[in-house]
């Protein structure tokens, strides 16, 4: 079976804000996939997503799959322009498909589906501008974020608020920043968590990730932002998370918080993996912040890995999976 990885390569431009590539993958991340691969038997072409190379692989190349991880060029759509073209070829790949992928990452129109399907996500208000009156219902702390971002672009510690000036300011600066809307959330004090789903034959929930951010004092970060996400491990800066897996949980909690994430990747329709962030108040309320249809894949770095790790299986395991799980919606085995 022959597979194109289609990607894109996280670079080094001095001209572009220090986040501009931060949701693009690395080389090592790249390697290990190809390597994954390769090690059960596939042969695999590798392709960075930039125009207009695609369009020339796929003229010149026929596959059997395609393996996606590329997050897009621009827009917020991004995350479905790979998709949507192989949809055009008919072209099976891995992972959720064009609409999914959309609507993953505007976040404000997830979480409306998530209140419909009764999902507990943290109270909101979506802004264009920095002069709309605040939803008097809102309670402070609040947190601004662009609403169609990744990796934790534009989140840092003064995107955390606790009064109407500072609120309006950060609005002003992330419509500004990001060209587009800043959604506004409830801060939900409390444990943070993921979790994966892998489809195969199954559907499977992985053990729940607990991400403690208190030996990271010394940083000033204090949750998931994006100095957190950028230089994690990193020591001299102290940005030195402790990871649990599984997560320090009761069982009747454990439970509630994979079902939740379940749920989730049902209602946004997620293919074959997904990884669904949440804060766990302090009465055990599990609120989706967000899901992942494209978590990083870093065998060393990222989360999902480490569920996978967790739940018994190797890296190469878990690439086959997801090469499985859509190989088997295609009929393809
Ligand atoms: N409402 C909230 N309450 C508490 N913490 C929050 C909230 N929203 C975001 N955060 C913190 O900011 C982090 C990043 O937020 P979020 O997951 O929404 O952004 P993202 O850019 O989509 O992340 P990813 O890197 O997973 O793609 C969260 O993991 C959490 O630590
Ligand atoms: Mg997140």
């Amino acid at each position: 079976m022959k597979i194109a990885l289609t990607y894109n390569l996280k670079k080094k431009d001095k001209s572009k804000p220090d986040d501009y590539f931060s949701e693009y993958d690395s080389e090592s991340t790249i390697n290990a996939i190809i390597g994954a691969l390769k090690s059960k038997g596939y042969k695999v072409d590798a392709i960075d997503v930039e125009y207009p190379k695609l369009f020339s692989y796929f003229r010149k190349n026929s596959v059997d799959m395609v393996f996606n991880i590329a997050e897009g060029q621009s827009g917020k759509f991004r995350e479905s322009e790979v998709p949507a073209i192989l949809d055009y070829l008919n072209i099976p790949y891995t992972g959720s498909d064009t609409f999914s992928l959309a609507l993953a990452l505007n976040k404000t129109i997830t979480k409306k589906i998530l209140k419909a399907e009764n999902i507990p996500t943290p109270a909101f208000q979506l802004f264009s501008k920095s002069n709309e009156e605040l939803d008097p219902a809102l309670r402070f702390p609040l947190i601004v974020k662009p609403n169609c971002e990744g990796s934790a672009k534009g989140i840092n510690n003064a995107s955390v608020v606790n009064n109407k000036e500072d609120l309006f300011k950060r609005i002003k600066e992330t419509v500004n920043m990001y060209k587009q809307e800043a959604l506004v959330e409830e801060f939900i004090e409390g444990k943070e968590l993921t979790v994966g789903i892998l489809e195969n034959g199954k559907t499977r929930v992985l053990p729940i990730l607990e991400i403690d951010f208190s030996t990271c004092k010394n940083s000033g970060e204090y949750f998931y932002s994006w100095r957190m996400k950028e230089f994690q491990g990193n020591k001299d800066l102290g940005l030195v998370p402790t990871f649990y897996c599984p997560a320090r949980l009761d069982k009747e909690t454990e439970s509630f918080v994979q079902d939740v994430a379940l749920k989730t990747h049902r209602a946004v329709g997620c293919l074959d993996i997904s990884r669904t962030d949440i804060r766990l108040d302090k009465n055990n309320v599990p609120y989706v912040l967000e899901i992942n249809p494209l978590p990083g894949l870093d065998p060393n770095e990222s989360n999902f890995p480490i569920m996978a790790y967790a739940a018994g299986m190797k890296y190469e395991d878990l690439i086959e999976a997801i090469v499985l799980s859509a190989s088997e919606r295609k009929g393809l085995n």
